[in-house]
């Protein structure tokens, strides 16, 4: 199967969030699932986009078709103050009938030649806990798992508790 790897334009908003709510329901979490196009539109590619997608996809049946959208990679840059520019990886998914055949590699080859480029130290990211697959996918990578080997905790401000020490709006 021919595929092709690009950045994501506009109109690819939709099969982004297809693809996210996708991902979620195989993390049992698909009604955590709250954005909306607009707000991927808004967000991805406004003035500032505050997050950036690689898509994979392969052509239809006939070569009139438009290519289908069968994977994805969400991301953005961080910096860790001890070393400096880092890559997250947010979201990487690959539609089941396309696993395996190479798709995923070729997503991480480019975010890490895009890494290299760009002088990041590292992509960072979090699996769930559950999800074995992934890890080993990562690990035969060379990923190293943090929580095991320094301790780190993911915490979250949700927005109640940010809105409780955010200062009070005015009456
Ligand atoms: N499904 C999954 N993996 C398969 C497979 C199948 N049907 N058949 C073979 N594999 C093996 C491949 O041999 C390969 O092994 P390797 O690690 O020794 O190279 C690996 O699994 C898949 O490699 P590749 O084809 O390059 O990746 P992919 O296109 O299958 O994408 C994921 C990898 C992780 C993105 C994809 O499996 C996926 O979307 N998983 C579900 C969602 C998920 O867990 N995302 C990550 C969240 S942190």
């Amino acid at each position: 199967m021919e595929y092709k790897l690009r950045k994501a334009e506009p109109k690819d908003v939709p099969d982004i969030l297809r693809l996210v709510k996708e991902l979620a329901k195989y993390e049992d979490m698909e009604h955590q699932v709250a954005l909306t196009e607009k707000d991927l539109l808004e967000d991805g590619f406004g003035e500032t986009p505050f997050y950036h997608c690689i898509i994979a996809e392969i052509q239809g049946e006939k070569s009139s078709e438009d290519p289908n959208v069968v994977g994805f990679a969400m991301y953005y840059f961080t910096y860790d103050p001890w070393v400096g520019k880092q890559l997250y990886l947010e979201e990487f998914y690959v539609m089941d009938k396309c696993r395996g055949l190479g798709i995923g590699s070729e997503i991480l080859r480019h975010l890490s030649d895009l890494a290299m480029k760009t002088r990041c130290t590292g992509m960072m990211f979090v699996v769930a806990e559950n999800n074995e697959p992934s890890v080993q996918f990562y690990k035969r990578r060379g990923a190293e798992d943090l929580s095991e080997e320094e301790g780190w905790r993911l915490f979250r401000f949700d927005k109640t508790s940010l809105a409780k020490m955010a200062t009070p709006a005015e009456e």
